[in-house]
């Protein structure tokens, strides 16, 4: 199995390293970010991406902010941290894990009063949320691979493996725990429009791992769940509030198909997805830019005079929804503040 890190701190450069996404599969290479600004443009061109991948960059990115500012002042220096941290957080509106890994460095070291040992405790927490994100994700595995049949095909949809994290995966990470165990799951990959996640990473990874996998056309999804093709839906999310599940585009179709079919739909993420302060209705759901849609490589197929939409993602409501995965195990709908509070707070 590959335990590879999709990014990861390089001492040697005093940098975040990270896979570029948008290059796979074609070309894996590695990139040395050593700017809040580089990882900005980074997140906003999806070369790093999927919510806890971006909760680890968004730690990362508070510590190379906290080695880039040169102010001795320590109020001049927290107010240039924290406008860099606000610069960072705008860039990606749905995936709550970025604000989250934020705050979580911002939280750490806002009672220090030495610089040095500012840019130490920031960088260690970093390094915590890496380190924690690996190990949610290997319980979320355990927890779910007991959910799959012994043979089952399970459909996923855009990427929500190691790539979208720090290693490992949520909904692939159910996957590779079931096939560790023995399982025989075939998986059904949606190449995921426009920007193929799904066929471009999520297959990618799996390949590499010698885990069986077809990539299909998202529309072809309704079509292999009435032939009797699909035993689950599992994806991850990028936000999950007590009355919805944001994910990729196409997420909700999905849901709403599997429930026709009386197929469970499970959902993969850590607590740190999950959102008490909201509901549906006050999340911004993030909109891209018309080129994505109107062309293929460098093809256009999309002509000028036609107006384009391109929301990234999408919301279910969490009647749809058979259960959802975290670390501390299993949660059922109806999903409550409470239910979520006291799971966060079990040790
Ligand atoms: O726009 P992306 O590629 O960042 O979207 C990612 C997804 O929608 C993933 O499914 C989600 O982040 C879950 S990742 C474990």
């Amino acid at each position: 199995m590959n335990r590879d890190f999709t990014l990861w701190w390089n001492d040697t450069t005093g940098s975040l390293s990270y896979i570029d996404q948008t290059l796979l599969p074609g070309r894996t290479v590695i990139v040395d970010c050593r700017s809040i600004r580089r990882l900005t443009t980074a997140i906003r061109r999806l070369e790093v991406r999927g919510a806890p991948a971006l909760g680890v960059a968004g730690a990362y990115g508070i510590a190379l902010a906290t080695r880039a500012c040169g102010k001795k002042d320590l109020t001049a220096f927290f107010s240039a941290v924290r406008e860099d941290a606000e610069t960072l957080r705008a860039t990606r509106p749905t995936a709550i894990n970025l604000g989250w890994g934020i705050d979580r460095v911002l939280t750490k070291i806002a009672p220090l009063t030495d610089i040095p040992a500012i840019r130490r405790v920031a960088l260690e927490e970093a390094r915590a949320v890496a380190s924690e994100d690996t190990f949610s994700c290997h319980a979320i595995g355990s927890h779910g691979s007991g959910l799959l049949p012994d043979t089952c095909t399970v459909l996923t949809h855009c990427n929500a493996g190691a790539l979208a994290c720090s290693s490992w995966g949520t909904a692939l990470g159910v996957i590779r725990s079931a096939v560790e165990k023995g399982k025989r799951v075939s998986v059904v990959a949606c190449e995921t429009r426009p920007l193929m996640q799904g066929a471009r990473l999520t297959a990618w990874e799996l390949a590499r791992d010698g885990i069986d996998v077809t990539v299909v056309t998202d529309s072809s999804a309704a079509f292999l769940m009435r032939s009797g093709t699909i035993d689950a839906v599992i994806t991850g999310a990028d936000r999950i509030t007590c009355d919805a599940v944001f994910n990729k585009i196409g997420t909700y179709m999905h849901a709403v198909c599997a429930r026709h079919h009386t197929i469970p739909f499970y959902v993969a993420a850590p607590l740190s997805t999950f959102d008490t302060r909201h509901t549906e209705a006050d999340v911004i759901i993030e909109e891209r830019g018309r080129k994505e849609v109107t062309t293929m490589g460098n093809r256009v197929v999309v002509p000028d005079g036609a107006r384009v939409k391109n929301y990234a993602f999408d919301a279910t409501p969490m009647d749809l929804v058979t259960a959802i995965i975290t670390e501390r195990g299993v949660i059922q709908p109806p999903v409550t503040i409470d239910s979520i509070l006291s799971l966060k707070n079990t040790s």
